[in-house]
């Protein structure tokens, strides 16, 4: 496929300036994305945690737009010693309410007015980090982590008297080893629209669909050819809801986005994209480096 990039070159003055603050912090709580946990975990990020030797409450974001039986696998598959895995949807306060509380059992000599609780926030652009801090605040408060962290500084908040929360700049890792995984977060928007081709991001989200969820698009778009595949679906939308360019033809990289924006939008149903048995699998074979490309990294709007 062709090159998905999105490390510029002062992502490593984020990377610094995130190992500085591990040393003043007591959990980290990294936001993963429930349809992606493996493709949006930050494996930069979880380095310098090991180094630093911080525990992690690993938060599945968007629980209501992903499959709940592939989720149930995922808290199973993440959860290791010392770390902790909860899926909660950020638009449902109770869910978050409960976090802190999480963090806190992850470092229970902290957590009073006199050793305040330190949390860092962490997770890839789009995951829901500022939905989930104006939660936990109950306030609005720029998030830091959606732009690249050249101009931006962390920023600490006092949950209570006896909590605080850091807000990184967004820390992305220099190479995606796996060509899929990059496919992946590109379907899920996490990565700046000129950094990839929607239409070949949509084929791959096709064929992946087809596989595990055809009732699903089925019930979307009508009874699928018999052989479908990625390019087959995306010329089927393109017939069933008449997308057609100035010539007559089907168009079918407006087929191609109306595919990505339903996914996006959780207008095909609740999916995930990965399954822990399919990136055993996937890490089990020599990556296939991604190279780097310098580019707008902010997610298409
Ligand atoms: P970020 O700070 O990590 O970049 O992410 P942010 O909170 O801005 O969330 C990105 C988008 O994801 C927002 O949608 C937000 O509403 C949505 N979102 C976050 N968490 C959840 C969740 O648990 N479930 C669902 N369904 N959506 C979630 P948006 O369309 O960009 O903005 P908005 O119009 O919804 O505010």
């Amino acid at each position: 496929m062709s090159s998905i990039n999105w490390f510029p070159g002062h992502m490593n003055i984020a990377r610094k300036k995130l190992a500085e603050s591990m040393e003043k912090t007591d959990v980290i709580i990294e936001i993963l994305d429930a349809r992606i946990p493996h493709a949006s975990l930050n494996p930069l990020l979880d380095q310098i945690r090991a180094h630093r030797q911080r525990p992690a409450l690993r938060v599945l974001n968007k629980l209501d737009m992903a499959d709940p039986e592939v989720t149930k696998l995922w808290i199973a598959e993440l959860s290791t010693p010392g770390n902790k895995v909860v899926a909660v949807s950020a638009r449902r306060p109770q869910d978050i309410a409960k976090l802190p509380q999480l963090a806190n059992l992850l470092a229970p000599h902290r957590g009073t007015p006199l050793k305040p609780l330190r949390m860092l926030i962490a997770g890839i652009p789009n995951v829901g980090k500022s939905t989930i801090m104006n939660a936990l605040l109950k306030k609005r408060v720029a998030a830091v982590g959606d732009e690249p962290a050249i101009t931006k500084t962390q920023q600490r908040l006092d949950l209570n008297d006896r909590m605080m929360l850091t807000d990184t700049p967004g820390l992305l890792w220099p190479r995606i080893d796996y060509p899929q995984d990059g496919l992946k977060l590109a379907a899920s928007n996490t990565i700046g629209r000129n950094a990839y081709d929607e239409y070949e991001v949509a084929i791959y989200l096709g064929n992946l669909l087809f596989g595990r969820y055809a009732k699903l698009l089925t019930a979307r778009y009508g009874a699928l050819p018999d052989s479908c595949d990625g390019i087959s679906l995306i010329e089927h939308i393109a017939a069933q809801r008449g997308l057609r360019g100035k010539g007559g033809e089907y168009d079918l990289e407006k087929a191609a986005h109306l595919l990505l924006n339903d996914y996006r939008n959780s207008l095909i149903g609740r999916i995930t994209l990965e399954t822990p048995a399919e990136i055993k699998v996937q890490l089990s074979t020599p990556p296939q480096i991604v190279p780097r490309v310098d580019k707008d990294t902010s997610p298409a709007t």
